[in-house]
């Protein structure tokens, strides 16, 4: 299918409804992605998924057996969703409560599916879970400094940055930037003000 240059993608009017930052003009057709509960093989599928390429090659391990999915699924009032467009798993993401209001958020694409634009609709529709159905008011996340890619969308989104840290991955001293976006501030949920 031929790509413009803007990465608009057109999806069915629930979630076009939540992302007033595209023009409808700007958008094009592409299958259905479908948010559901992660299962016990999808962990498995995701421990086999190809190598990230160089740009993400750090985080490579979040895929595999001692990565983000056995470090999440054990903990309390944590939400791991499996990403599916027309029926493929594509990608998973995780919001797990860090207050009674507030969560962490973390996304990870399957390898052969990044740079098509699909971040921005399935973070789109985590965040609409975790300001809807789940009741959040914040969703924060930490981003390495060294992901551009990353950082441009979640800036895209409405996050906003908030500080910096360090944190210990893999014996390696790693630089991260806070972010954060509020229910009212969220440009993606319906009660934006924006
Ligand atoms: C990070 C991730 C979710 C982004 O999703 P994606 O669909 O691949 O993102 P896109 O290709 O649409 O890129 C997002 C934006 O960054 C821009 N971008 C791409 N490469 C860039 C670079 N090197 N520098 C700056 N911006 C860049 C894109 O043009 C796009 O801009 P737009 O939103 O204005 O269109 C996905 O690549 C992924 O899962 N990566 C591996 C795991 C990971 O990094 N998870 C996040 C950890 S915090």
């Amino acid at each position: 299918m031929a790509r413009r240059s803007n990465r608009r993608w057109r999806q069915p009017a629930a979630v076009a409804e939540r992302c007033p930052w595209a023009s409808i003009d700007d958008w094009m057709v592409i299958p259905m992605i479908r948010l559901r509960k992660l299962l016990a093989d999808d962990v498995a599928t995701i421990a086999g998924w190809p190598a990230y390429p160089p740009e993400f090659e750090d985080l490579d391990y979040s895929l595999r057996n001692q990565g983000w999915l056995a470090e999440y699924s054990q903990r309390p009032n944590t939400w791991i969703f499996a990403v599916e467009q027309s029926g493929r798993l594509i990608a998973f993401t995780i919001l797990s409560k860090t207050r009674d209001t507030e969560a962490e958020f973390r996304i990870a694409l399957r390898a052969d599916v990044i740079g098509q634009g699909l971040g921005g609709i399935i973070t789109t529709e985590t965040l609409a879970k975790g300001f809807g159905e789940i009741g959040l008011s914040r969703i924060h996340l930490i981003v390495r400094k060294n992901n551009p890619r990353a950082i441009r969308l979640y800036r895209r989104l409405g996050f906003t940055e908030r500080g910096e840290c360090w944190k210990v991955i893999n014996e390696k001293c790693v630089h991260f930037l806070e972010m954060d976006v509020l229910r009212e501030c969220c440009a993606t949920h319906p009660m934006s003000k924006a």
